[in-house]
C-alpha cells in the first residue's frame, strides 16, 4: 500500500470535484490518501519525503497563471530533491482562454524539471467534470497507481 499526498487549489469547486473522484479511485486501489488544500493547509515541501506519490490539482488564473495560494509550493520545490517521486497533475480550466489549463501545465513542467516521474498526461478538464471527464479522472488515477505500485515493488517494499 502506498501513501499519497493529494494537494489542490479550487476556487469554485471544479478542481475539488476532480480531486474527490481521483481520491476515491486511488483509495479503491488500496492506497492511503492524505488530502490538503493549498489555501487551508499550507504544506512544507519537506513533507513530500513522507509520501510515495503526490497528486497536485490546480485551477488556472489570469493568463494561465497559478493561483497565488499555490505559488509558494511551486517556488519551494527548489529546496527539495524529489527525483524519482511519482507525481500527477490535474486541474480545471476554461477552454475559452488561450492558456487553457496553463497552471496545471506549469505545475507538471515543474515536477518534470525536478526529475519526478510524472503521469505523462496532465489531466485538464473544461470547467466542471462531466461523465466523460469522470472516466478520465479514473483512468488518470489508475495510471498514477500503476506507476507508484511499480516503484514500490522495485524498492522491495
Ligand atoms: C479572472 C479569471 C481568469 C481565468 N483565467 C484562466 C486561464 O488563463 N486559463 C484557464 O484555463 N482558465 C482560466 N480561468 C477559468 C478557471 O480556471 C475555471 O473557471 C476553473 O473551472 C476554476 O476551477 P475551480 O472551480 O477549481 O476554481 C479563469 C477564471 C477567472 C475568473
Amino acid at each position: 500500500m502506498g501513501k499519497v499526498l493529494l494537494l489542490y487549489a479550487s476556487m469554485t469547486g471544479n478542481t475539488e470535484q476532480m480531486a474527490d473522484i481521483i481520491t476515491e479511485a486511488v483509495q479503491r486501489r488500496g492506497h492511503e490518501v492524505v488530502t490538503k488544500t493549498f489555501e487551508l493547509d499550507p504544506i512544507d515541501v519537506e513533507e513530500l519525503a513522507d509520501y510515495d506519490g503526490v497528486l497536485v490539482g490546480t485551477y488556472s488564473w489570469d493568463d494561465g497563471q497559478l493561483p497565488y495560494e499555490a505559488e509558494d509550493f511551486y517556488d519551494e520545490l527548489d529546496d527539495v530533491d524529489i527525483t524519482g517521486m511519482i507525481a500527477g497533475v490535474f486541474g480545471s480550466g476554461d477552454s475559452f482562454y488561450d492558456t487553457f489549463g496553463g497552471a496545471a501545465n506549469s505545475m507538471g513542467d515543474r515536477f518534470q524539471e525536478k526529475q519526478a516521474i510524472v503521469v505523462p498526461k496532465r489531466l485538464i478538464v473544461d470547467l466542471e467534470p462531466d461523465d466523460e471527464d469522470t472516466e478520465r479522472c479514473n483512468t488518470f488515477a489508475n495510471e498514477f497507481c500503476n506507476l507508484m505500485e511499480e516503484t514500490i515493488k522495485g524498492k522491495g517494499a
